[in-house]
């Protein structure tokens, strides 16, 4: 029996037109394009309009991404997304955008792992297909985290955009999937959350008085996390695919904070021209902010065949992860 491989035959992503830049923020809130650039590395975000779900950033992924693998929605066995914004807590946000695209007999699931989502979803995909389960699965990182943006605060308003990406997988005689690392802990999830709206808290009046429908973050606690973790994670996931760091060519890291990326990238000595990032256009998109780095980096020609990649995130959970890929 010969064993399955996997392989990314496709990527698209999309970004709503709507920019909120730096000098829009110096308008709202007692804060500077200096503040944002220096801790951040962010000048743009892009904003989702009032009527844009998630499911409808990631509908135009997902058809960008078909059109270039010049396939159907009934090619796709499977439809899988990663979003902490879905469009409702029920039904999952993958039917709806299977529906949509025009494939109502499809298995569709979503994958709610906070900002790590794309990476777990990589994992899991190729897991289904190096399986022998499905023949090609659309992973779709997909979000609106605008909607969920307390705009009073300067301390996480400035961070987040919308946008979403898509990656067709499918089984390959060569596999691209080389290893995995994922972890969670679980146990102090006030950290990073969005405390109202699921099971534990209802929406209230007096909840959405107290911006409880919103995005909440200690700031400095997750960056002293993400910055463990994408080290610790990226050499795990090398170390595991039998890789030294000189043998990866990219690290494709969640785009939350340049600072972030440059601590980790510095300790872990992968020099910039290695690591992709794209913060400055699109701020934080949690689970799309992977496959857009991706799409950029493929679009530009940066990335060939053979070449290694290590693509890396954490997020709310807390989680983390880090999957490393051999391009073909
Ligand atoms: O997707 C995964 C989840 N997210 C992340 O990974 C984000 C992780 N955290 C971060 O990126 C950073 O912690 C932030 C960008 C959120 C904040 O940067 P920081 O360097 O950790 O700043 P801080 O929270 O320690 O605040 C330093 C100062 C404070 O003033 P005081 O108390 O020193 O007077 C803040 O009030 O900066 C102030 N501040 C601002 N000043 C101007 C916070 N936000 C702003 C702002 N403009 N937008």
């Amino acid at each position: 029996m010969n064993p399955i491989g996997v392989k990314i035959r496709a990527v698209g992503s999309y970004a709503p037109e709507k920019i909120l830049t730096n000098e829009d923020f110096e308008r709202m809130l007692d804060t500077s394009d200096e503040w944002i650039t220096s801790r951040t590395g962010m000048k743009r975000r892009h904003i989702s309009a009032p009527e844009q779900a998630s499911s409808d950033l990631g509908i135009e992924a997902a058809r960008i991404a078909l059109q270039r693998a010049n396939l159907t929605p009934q090619d796709i066995d499977c439809y899988v997304v990663a979003s902490a914004t879905p469009d409702y807590i029920f039904p999952a946000t993958s039917a709806i955008i299977a529906a949509k695209l025009g494939a109502t007999d499809k298995p569709a699931f979503d994958m709610e792992i906070g900002c790590s989502g794309f990476i777990y979803g990589l994992t899991v995909c190729a897991g289904l297909i190096r399986g022998g389960v499905h023949k090609r699965v659309m992973l779709i990182g997909a979000e609106t985290l605008t909607k969920f943006t307390n705009y009073e605060d300067r301390g996480t308003s400035i961070l987040f955009g919308d946008g979403a990406g898509a990656a067709i997988l499918e089984a390959s005689e060569i596999d691209s999937f080389l290893s995995s690392d994922l972890g969670s802990d679980g146990s102090n999830p006030a950290i990073l959350l969005l405390p109202t709206g699921g099971s534990r808290e209802r929406v209230t009046q007096a909840a959405i008085d107290a911006k409880r429908d919103m995005i909440y973050m200690n700031g400095r606690e997750v960056f002293k996390f993400a910055v463990t973790k994408m080290i610790q994670s990226t050499a795990r996931a090398l170390e595991k695919a039998g890789l030294t760091k000189e043998q990866c060519n990219f690290l494709i890291p969640h785009q939350a904070n340049k600072r972030i990326i440059d601590a980790a990238s510095k300790y872990l000595e992968m020099p910039p021209e290695k690591v992709l990032v794209n913060i400055q256009e699109y701020g934080n998109t949690s689970c799309a902010s992977v496959p857009l780095a991706l799409d950029e980096a493929l679009q530009g020609g940066k990335i060939h065949p053979g070449d290694i990649i290590v693509f890396v995130g954490f997020g709310a959970g807390l989680s983390w992860g880090a999957v490393t890929w051999r391009w073909q």
